[in-house]
This record gives structure tokens, C-alpha cells and sequence, in this order.
């Protein structure tokens, strides 16, 4: 018998305020053509003014309870994957579990940026298999519309608001690939690469700071290291693409996700995309894949998924489980 985590909810929350690419062209030398063309973008939600990460959090948080058929207090942990926390301190994660009514277990934050699901998946998965916790409700959940400058057509085009939360329960399973849950996962990360995604400012610096990009070095870093991060995984869990069903990727540009399948050798009938409506949500994107997917009808039970994500660090990585 080897120990699962397995997916045993899901959900998520967008924002009301549906902001389309069309929007911009009344500030910015930009077009509907250009952000559709070169990113795959039509549209996405942004946070009303007030609403923090952690409300957002709550919300899908709440969902993935209800689809588990949960309450806050079954949750020995929750893990939030954000890079745009309310407060400097306390962990948003904490907030979310004050919200839920949540009197015990523990609660952190996780920030690698657009990878950040994929590290915070990674953790839940080791805590439930060393034994800490059994129920971690792993959360993606990020308001990047606060550190857009609006003036910088290069960015501000791009990033989108939500959240999307996972319930994650650890039972039994025969220690093969046909188990359910997660099967492995890799992160990866090269700080060499800092200056190609990063905020210009953070509390050491006294300043909230702006998204500051240069798309077109994370685009080329993008693809293969996306690829290679799922084959890695893929490796790990002894399958290999042909036994996948769903890629799940960050979704940050559909010609990432599109040059990222193809390496795979997979077609895009096998990939879930959202970027038309959400945008990039960073941490958030693959947890509102995965529920979005699953509300169409395109992820089932026995599934096997493959997420795979890349951003600011670099830092990378992919999770293998099987819904
Ligand atoms: O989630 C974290 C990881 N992030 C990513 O994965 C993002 C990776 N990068 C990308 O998705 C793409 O590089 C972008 C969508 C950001 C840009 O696409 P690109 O094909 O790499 O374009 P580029 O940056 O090479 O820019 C091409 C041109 C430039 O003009 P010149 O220098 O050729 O005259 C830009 O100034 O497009 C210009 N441009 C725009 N034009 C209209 C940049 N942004 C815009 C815009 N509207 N919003």
C-alpha cells in the first residue's frame, strides 16, 4: 500500500468585473488584434476595489469544501500559493483560515510566482505522505491588477484576478500509476534569471512595485523548460505522453501552451485553456483550469493530468496526478 494524495474537491471564484482587451485601446497604443494574436487573451476579471486575495481565496476555497462535501474543520492545513498577499504579514493563507472558521491545524503561504501552485501541490503532497497533515486544501489565488502599471502596454495587457483551491485527501493506494492522486512532481528553479520577470519593489525597497517583463526572454525560457519539466515528471511517475489525458498548463500566452504540447507530442484536443477568459492569473491559473475543466465536462475521475507552470525566479515545475 503506498499513500495517496488525491483530489477529493475543487473549485474557484472570479471576480464580477469582466474586462475585455478592448478596453485598453482607449489608453494605450494597443489593439484587440495584437493581445488576441500574440497572447490568446480576449478578456479578464479584475478585483473590485476593497477585494483582497484572501476574500478571493475564501470564496474558492468555500467551493472546493462544498464539491468535497467538507467542512473548514475536516482541513488539517491549508497552503496558498500567491505572490500578492494582502498584508506584508500575517500569511494570507491564515486569513483564509479565519474566514473559514478554521480553529486548528496551520495555515502558510507559498510565493514562487506563476509556478506557485505547482510548489504549493508539491508541499501538500509531502506533508500528506511524512504523516502532518491528512486534508490540505491548497489554494492559487492572486490580484495582479495591483501591480500592473497601467502604463506599460508590454504588461498590463496580460494579467488577470481569481482563485482556484483544491481539496486534497490522503488514502491508499497500490503504489502504481493507476492510482489516484499525485503520482510526482518537480520543481525547479534558476535565480540567474531574476531580471526577466520581476516586481520593482517589495519591503526591503519601502514600495509595492510594478510587473517588469522582458516577454520575449520568458517566452523563449518558457517552452522548453515547460516540456522539460513535464517529461521529467512524466519519468518520475514511470508514464510518458501518450498515457496523458489533460495537459493543465499555466496559462500565460496559448502560444506557450501550444509550443509546449507540441513538444510533448500531444495535440491540443488534450489541453485545457482558459487563457482567453482569465488572462495570466499567475498562482492562480491551473487550480482555475482544473475547476473550469472540470465544470465543462473535460476532466473525469481516473483522468491523467499533467500541470506544468513557469514564472518570475525562473522558477518552474510540473505535478503529475491522476483525478
Ligand atoms: O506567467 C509568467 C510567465 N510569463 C510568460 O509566460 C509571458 C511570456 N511572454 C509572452 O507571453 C510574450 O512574449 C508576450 C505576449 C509578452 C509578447 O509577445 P512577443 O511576440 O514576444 O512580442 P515582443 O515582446 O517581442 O514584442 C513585439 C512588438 C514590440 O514592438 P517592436 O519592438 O517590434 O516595434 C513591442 O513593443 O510588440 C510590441 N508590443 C505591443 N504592441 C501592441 C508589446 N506589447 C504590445 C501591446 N500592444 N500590448
Amino acid at each position: 500500500m503506498t499513500r495517496r494524495a488525491v483530489v477529493v474537491g475543487v473549485g474557484h471564484y472570479l471576480p464580477e468585473r469582466i474586462v475585455p482587451n478592448s478596453e485598453f485601446e482607449k489608453t494605450l497604443d494597443t489593439s484587440d488584434e495584437w493581445i488576441r494574436a500574440r497572447s490568446g487573451i480576449e478578456r479578464r476579471h479584475f478585483a473590485a476595489e476593497g477585494e483582497t486575495t484572501s476574500n478571493m481565496a475564501t470564496d474558492a476555497a468555500k467551493a472546493a469544501l462544498a464539491d468535497a462535501e467538507l467542512a473548514p474543520g475536516d482541513i488539517d492545513a491549508i497552503i496558498l500559493a500567491t505572490s500578492t498577499a494582502d498584508l506584508t504579514f500575517p500569511s494570507a493563507a491564515t486569513m483564509v483560515q479565519a474566514e473559514l472558521g478554521m480553529t486548528s491545524g496551520f495555515a502558510f503561504d507559498v510565493q514562487a510566482v506563476c509556478a506557485g501552485f505547482a510548489y504549493a501541490l508539491a508541499n501538500a503532497n509531502a506533508l500528506i505522505l511524512s504523516g502532518q497533515a491528512n486534508r490540505v486544501l491548497v489554494i492559487g489565488a492572486e490580484t495582479f491588477s495591483r501591480i500592473m502599471d497601467w502604463t506599460d502596454r508590454a504588461t498590463c495587457v496580460l494579467f488577470g484576478d481569481g482563485a482556484g483551491a483544491l481539496v486534497l485527501e490522503g488514502q491508499e493506494g497500490q503504489g502504481t500509476s493507476d492510482d489516484r492522486g499525485i503520482l510526482s512532481t518537480d520543481l525547479n528553479s534558476d535565480g540567474r534569471y531574476k531580471d526577466l520577470l520581476y516586481a520593482d519593489g517589495g519591503v526591503s525597497t519601502k514600495t509595492t512595485g510594478y510587473v517588469r517583463m522582458q516577454g520575449n526572454q520568458v517566452f523563449r525560457h518558457a517552452v522548453e523548460k515547460l516540456a522539460s519539466t513535464a517529461h521529467a515528471a512524466l519519468e518520475k511517475a514511470g508514464l510518458t505522453a501518450d498515457d496523458v489525458d489533460w495537459i493543465v498548463p499555466h496559462q500565460a500566452n496559448i502560444r506557450i501552451i501550444s509550443g509546449t504540447a507540441k513538444k510533448m507530442g500531444l495535440p491540443m484536443e488534450k489541453v485545457v485553456v482558459t487563457v482567453q477568459d482569465h488572462g495570466n492569473t499567475s498562482a492562480a491559473s491551473i487550480p482555475l483550469a482544473l475547476s473550469v475543466g472540470k465544470e465543462r465536462g473535460q476532466i473525469k475521475p481516473g483522468d491523467l493530468l499533467v500541470t506544468e507552470a513557469i514564472g518570475g525566479g525562473l522558477a518552474w515545475g510540473a505535478v503529475v496526478l491522476r483525478w
